[in-house]
């Protein structure tokens, strides 16, 4: 069995598996350090992982759509407990390597190997910007399912109403959708899932961060 053979594909976890596999080696050098020059978004980090530490003695976290573990990482240093899932072998692979004392597994964010109710605080960071619109109020329940009571999930996101097509990445050719959202729809489908708001924060482009062209939306949200 290889290590993708236990997922439920569909075409678009198809291609952003391909994509991202093609492109995980030049993607790390480009946003693995990404966080450095990013103190908002540290602070966030920071700041999420408080309020789950504050709320479960066992404050354990599941990052989704990982990539090369930066945030995973970035958690770890702050002490937490924290395994990491992607979509791609080839990221999960990077993470492995450059975070040897973290858990990273290939999976499926839509399709979660875990238990309900296992996970204190649950991180999905720039990655339900690849889940097509009919698929996330599923994708969202699944993280409704993995947090315990009084669980906290924060979701990270491109703000915008389109959809970037990339065909071409790093020179590999691949077929990618990033779904720019809004943080009010982001926020509905949360609470539609059984999530009540915590924080939600808007950061203007910064051109000191990689990818900084849009807004950034970062939506906090506990499960009651
Ligand atoms: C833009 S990257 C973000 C990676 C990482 N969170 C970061 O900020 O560097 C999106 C990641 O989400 C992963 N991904 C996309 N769809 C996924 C899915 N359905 N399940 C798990 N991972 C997924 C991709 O493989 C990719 O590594």
């Amino acid at each position: 069995m290889t290590d993708t053979a236990h997922l439920t594909d569909t075409a678009h976890l198809a291609a952003t598996r391909a994509g991202y596999d093609a492109m995980a080696e030049q993607y790390a050098e480009v946003f693995g350090a990404a966080l450095d020059e990013a103190p908002l978004d540290r602070g966030l980090l920071g700041g999420f992982a408080e309020l789950v530490r504050r709320d479960h003695p066992d404050p354990q976290l599941l990052e989704v759509g990982c990539g090369p573990g930066t945030v995973a990482g970035h958690l770890h240093q702050l002490g937490m407990p924290v395994r990491g899932i992607d979509l791609s072998p080839a990221m999960v692979g990077l993470a492995r390597r450059a975070h040897p004392d973290i858990s990273f597994e290939v999976g499926e964010m839509g399709a979660l190997d875990a238990a309900d109710a296992s996970v204190a605080g649950l991180i999905a960071w720039y990655c339900v910007i690849h889940v097509p619109a009919a698929q996330r109020p599923g994708v969202i329940g699944e993280f409704h399912r993995v947090l315990r009571p009084g669980g906290y999930a924060l979701l990270a996101f491109q703000v915008g109403d389109d959809t970037l097509r990339l065909d071409e990445a790093f020179g590999h050719e691949v077929s990618l959708d990033f779904h720019r959202l809004q943080p009010d729809a982001v926020i509905s489908l949360l609470e539609d899932a059984g999530f009540a708001l915590t924080a939600c924060l808007v950061r203007a482009p910064d051109s000191a961060t990689p990818a900084a062209k849009v807004p950034q939306g970062f939506v906090i949200a506990r499960k009651p």
